[in-house]
């Protein structure tokens, strides 16, 4: 029910028409003549082998899969052994490659499938992807490898490749363009007068060409069928397409910073060794301003502070104002006395031996040629 309630039409014009109508045919020539042939898990129509290998090659790359796919074929050849198997003999095959609800899921399958369905997967994208553990791509996967059925598949690589090929612009992974995605996979998929060879080579080009050509990091599109009409390639812009996940938005901080003066010394505290600038030498810090006026008066400094200039610093994770203080101080260096942690005093056309934060520095620097 779902399966067919997801997709949306094309609006004509959106992409080229000669580019929706040879896609297939291109692709299939090229898988053919290019494309991967000897996989273990190829030259069969057993949908007993090809559901086993869709589900490890789920978020799992092709040659970790293989010595695994041929340990468990051996230890179970056919879906009634793999269902009768306890299931820690199942997981004890599976350690090793990861996401482990798989496994269990897998086992379940077989066991549907061998009570619920006499031992005989469906034939149908709609009936297999009522199977455990067996979603709308992998239950299109596996009707047109096994059955010849003309489905439409749609896992990460093929995402990759149809966003740049046809340059659908928008992060796939949100479900606007994933749908528009479902749609565009669907109006390619090769007509009622192609055959099952057809249909297995046109899924199968699509698996090779996202796996060997169209890489994330580094497409080979010299060797690419698709590079003339290719809206990344013919635009610049591989590395753009397809979108990458929206980045989250910085949360902001805020810290107050005691610049105590002497002359032309600061006092500069060391930091704890973990946390943001571990170690490095950088200003007394406050958490506002009222805390601020307490420090600076536990150093024996008026209140009374004269604002600098605010900065602001990115991190990767966060972005990180800087209120600085400049506070002056009454007993001079009993100011040292009244705090716990490593001080020293340093003339601020010295400050290049310590290891100070960037943007202190660049603060202390500022001060210095005002200072001047
Ligand atoms: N990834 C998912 N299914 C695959 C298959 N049948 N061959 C190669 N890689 C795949």
């Amino acid at each position: 029910m779902y399966l067919s309630s997801v997709s949306t039409e094309i609006a004509p014009g959106t992409y080229p028409a000669n580019l929706l109508a040879s896609f297939a045919p291109r692709l299939i020539a090229w898988q053919r003549e290019h494309g991967r042939h000897d996989l273990p898990w190829q030259n069969t129509r057993d949908p007993y082998r090809i559901w086993l290998s869709e589900i490890m090659l789920q978020q799992t790359q092709v040659s970790t899969v293989i010595p695994y796919y041929a340990r468990f074929l051996e230890r179970f050849p056919t879906v009634e052994a793999l269902a009768v198997a306890p299931i820690d003999d199942v997981m004890a095959l599976w350690a090793g490659l990861g996401y482990y609800s798989r496994a269990r899921n897998l086992h379940r399958c077989a066991q549907v499938v061998a009570g619920e369905h006499g031992g005989q997967f469906p034939s149908t994208v709609e009936g297999l992807a009522e199977l455990p553990g067996i979603g709308r791509s992998t239950a299109a996967a596996i009707a047109s490898f096994a059955f010849g059925a003309r489905a439409t598949i749609l896992d990460g690589n093929v995402k990759r490749v149809l966003a740049r090929v046809f340059g659908v612009e928008g992060f796939p992974g949100e479900k606007r363009v994933e749908n528009a995605m479902w749609a565009l996979a669907e109006s390619l998929v090769p007509g009622a007068d192609a055959s099952n060879a057809d249909v297995s080579a046109y899924t199968q080009g699509l698996m090779d060409l996202g796996a060997t050509l169209c890489t994330r990091g580094k497409p080979d599109c010299e060797r690419c069928p698709f590079a003339d009409d290719c809206v990344a390639k013919t635009t610049g812009r591989q590395r753009q397409l397809p979108a990458a996940r929206p980045k989250k938005a910085v949360p902001t901080r805020r810290t107050w910073m005691l610049v105590l003066l002497d002359g032309d010394a600061v006092m500069l505290e060391k930091r704890p060794p973990t946390g943001i600038w571990g170690g490095l030498w950088s200003l007394p810090e406050a958490a506002g301003e009222a805390a601020l006026a307490d420090r600076a008066q536990m150093f024996g400094a008026t209140a009374k502070a004269s604002p600098l200039a605010s900065l602001t610093h990115t991190f990767t994770h966060f972005k990180l104002d800087i209120e600085p203080r400049v506070v002056e101080l009454e007993h001079k260096r009993a100011a040292l006395v009244a705090h716990e942690g490593e001080t020293v005093w340093v003339a601020l056309r010295e400050i290049d031996a310590y290891g100070v934060p960037a943007p202190v520095r660049k603060l202390l620097d500022g001060l210095r040629g005002s200072l001047i």
